[in-house]
């Protein structure tokens, strides 16, 4: 199905179930823990060997001898892979650096090698017989020592110029000037890298754990040089990805590998204090912000520019992408600054981008609106704009951007913030209140599936998209259940195998709108095949209670497939209406804390999100995503910092000791609240993303908090004890 033209009325508009609070489909395969994820295959594959990865004690040079000969002794070992005995590898085209390193290494972790042995334990064990002998080289590790060098974009990504922001900063009467950092951090999903791998003659079946099925068989099919048809790849449950999964990794192509070496299956997860380095990470970013107002608080000049590192051939943290589409102002200036570093891969991480640029740009409107004297909630409301700054003739296919700020505001009780920093007291609490935006742009993608209908009125939906926690299961299964007119329950959703058709996958928030979308597609074809088959008006027929209504007559669903189970596959294929429109989610994020007038600790409140993200498919799964999100903006805000040993080249804190994350005790009573928000123009499913959408600002918003709470301007994420303390006011 083509999308060309924005959606009409069409059956999912019902909302009988779609858009109700239905709970996870797959919850009590979750909760019981029965869902099977990818090491846990042990029903269907007997007699699996165990892998354990050695990743490079060097950032950068190159190995001069493994020496395996002890371990190739130890009992159990069945056998040890390195680049020198696994064969030729071709390279698939979305990691930069090699899955499996050596002679050369380009990052610390890199897996050099993988023991195979009976168990794991044996294995492990053997592995720490290995003796790697390195030549080391210098390389580059400090984005702030590289950034003075880096003055000009990549050449692929030249700086977006509206106007003339130079002249116009100079002449706005308030200014802001300021600089914001944010650290690498770390996915850490619950649920580390993992897969197993089973050869059959020329065929393999991988069992994994990966947000992009067609991706990975794609890349471990080039990466083998293996014809993709002969790769079947399983990710039907995922323990979290976070951005960390969307591509082949080295846990998938080691259990490839190990497996064809000893003609058996073998699993491999990777350990998980390799996780941080050997994986990719959310690269640090530097970025420089200059605003300019008129006296009135109008926003007349802005240029957001980003600094971060990567490895050669690797890509830049986009941070400044928000800033082109948020606020109004006739003189503009982003770009990005690309250094090159030999940590490991800087990559995707959840909201890729506006994660990293809203930490940064919202703490500088919170400054420039007290610059010029104005609440920032207002700040905000007065530089809307429903039009494309960056091309002022193409609008915004939806943005409640003011309702977001105006709801929230009032929900919040912003009205009794004290606009003065360091005024309220509560016992040894100084408690302030904050406001951000949140923004993330909204993608579309193809995405395919198939949808069956059997003689008993069942509707099974097949589709290689993959549920990361997300709740993909349960809103495509509901979509399937109100375009056939069936209870949810009388759904079956298989996904993540790639049998099944392509869908858009599990990334940049895109994947429920255009996942459902897809389905939508397959099941208008499948609704067309019923009414042949009955004879019914196809134009007229209603689907509903299990009933297919039309002419008067009202027939069973599932009598249409009396003589068999009638099968239709489509997909939604997404034309320009993308370009013709900006199409873009927002939030309004407003956060209380409460700050340690002695030690500076910081205890969070209060949080609200109200989000405008198109049409919420199931207020409750979206809730979680977005109060996940909200936690995970709070350790953006308060903790998240892998911290990089600048001689070297290595995340020291590679484990979840030092890796620290928000937990329950944390987090304080968050409320999120969804405008009705339908947008035609997304998809027929008139929905977007949310789950990227609901990280993006609040750790901004926290940093204005703690600001209120006590004047203290922290610039430099995460916001610990270290950098307030010196900023708190006199104990009063
Ligand atoms: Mo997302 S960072 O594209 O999984």
């Amino acid at each position: 199905m083509k999308f060309n033209k924005p959606a009409s009325d069409n059956p999912i508009d019902r909302q009988k179930v779609v858009s109700q609070p239905r709970d996870r489909i797959d919850g009590p395969l979750k909760t019981t823990g029965t869902a099977t994820y990818a090491y846990e295959w042990h029903q269907e594959v007997e007699n699996v060997a165990y892998g354990f990865v050695i990743g490079a004690g060097i950032a950068k040079g190159t190995i001069e001898n493994i020496d395996t000969a002890a371990a190739r002794q130890a009992p159990g070992v069945l056998t040890i892979l390195t680049a020198e005995n696994v064969g030729p590898l071709g390279k698939g085209e979305m990691n930069t650096a090699t899955l499996l390193g050596g002679p050369t290494i380009e990052h610390y972790h890199q897996a050099i090698a993988l023991v195979v042995a009976q168990t794991f334990e044996q294995a492990r064990a053997a592995a720490g017989l290995v003796r790697v002998a390195y030549r080391r080289e210098a390389g580059d590790y400090s984005l702030a020592a590289a950034k003075p060098h880096v003055t000009t974009p990549p050449e692929d990504t030249p700086d977006s110029v509206t106007g003339d922001f130079a002249t116009a900063f100079a002449a706005a009467e308030v200014q802001l000037d300021a600089t914001y950092t944010t650290p690498d951090q770390s996915h850490i999903a619950m649920e580390p890298h993992a897969s197993m791998a089973a050869w059959e003659g020329e065929k393999l079946t991988l069992w994994t754990s990966n947000q992009m099925i067609a991706w990975c068989r794609k890349e471990l099919a080039a990466t083998l040089q293996i014809d993709k048809e002969n790769v079947r790849v399983y990710s039907p449950y995922i323990g979290g990805g976070f951005g960390s999964k969307l591509f082949l990794r080295a846990d998938a192509l080691l259990a490839a590998l190990g497996a064809r070496a000893i003609q058996r299956p073998v699993k491999v997860m990777l350990q998980r204090p390799l996780v941080a380095n050997n994986t990719t990470h959310r690269p640090a970013t530097i970025q420089h912000i200059r605003i300019g107002t008129d006296r009135q608080g109008r926003i007349t000049a802005i240029a957001h520019e980003s600094w971060s590192g990567n490895l050669p051939g690797g890509t830049p943290e986009t941070a400044v992408q928000q800033t082109n589409y948020l606020y109004a102002g006739a003189n503009r200036l982003t770009g990005l600054r690309l250094a090159e570093l030999d940590l490991p891969e800087g990559n995707a991480m959840r909201a890729p981008g506006e994660a990293a640029g809203m930490l940064a740009l919202e703490i500088a409107i919170d400054e420039i609106a007290e610059k010029a004297g104005i609440d920032p909630v207002e700040f905000r409301i007065l530089n809307d704009t429903q039009v494309d700054p960056t091309n002022r003739e193409r609008f915004f296919s939806r943005r409640q951007f003011v309702a977001c700020m105006r709801q929230g505001a009032e929900r919040f009780g912003w009205s009794r913030r004290c606009a003065t920093p360091a005024q309220v007291r509560d016992g040894r609490w100084l408690v302030g209140m904050g406001v951000a935006a949140g923004f993330r742009n909204n993608i579309v993608s193809e995405s395919a599936a198939r949808v069956h209908l059997d003689a008993n009125g069942v509707v099974t939906v097949e589709t290689d998209m993959t549920d990361i926690g997300t709740g993909s299961y349960t809103i495509i299964g509901q979509t399937a259940a109100e375009m056939m007119g069936v209870p949810l329950e009388q759904v079956v959703v298989r996904l993540g195998d790639s049998d099944f058709p392509v869908s858009a996958g599990s990334g940049g928030q895109w994947g429920a709108n255009t996942s459902t979308a897809g389905v939508y597609a397959a099941c208008v074809k499948l609704r067309d095949a019923v009414t042949k088959k009955l004879g019914l008006d196809p134009d007229t027929a209603e689907f509903s209670d299990g009933k297919v209504i039309a002419q008067g007559r009202t027939v069973a669903l599932g009598d249409a497939a009396r003589d068999g189970t009638l099968t239709a596959e489509d997909s939604i294929e997404f034309g320009d209406l993308d370009k013709q429109f900006q199409q873009s989610t927002f939030a309004g994020h407003f956060v209380e804390v409460g700050v340690d007038i002695a030690t500076g600790e910081v205890r969070l409140r209060r949080m609200l999100a109200v989000c405008a993200a198109g049409r919420i498919l199931n207020p409750k799964t979206a809730r979680s995503q977005v109060i996940g999100a909200m936690t995970m903006g709070a350790g953006a805000a308060l903790m998240e910092e892998l911290a990089v040993d600048t001689r070297q080249g290595f995340f020291v804190n590679h484990d979840m000791v030092g890796y620290e994350v928000p937990v329950h005790a944390d987090i304080p009573d968050q409320e999120v609240i969804f405008l009705d928000d339908l947008d035609p123009v997304s998809s027929p499913m008139k929905a977007k993303g949310v789950g990227e959408l609901g990280l993006c600002g609040v750790g901004a918003a926290i940093a204005n908090a703690i600001y209120n709470a006590t004047g203290a301007r922290v610039r430099e994420y995460p916001i610990t004890l270290d950098k307030l303390l010196a900023q708190l006011p006199e104990l009063a």
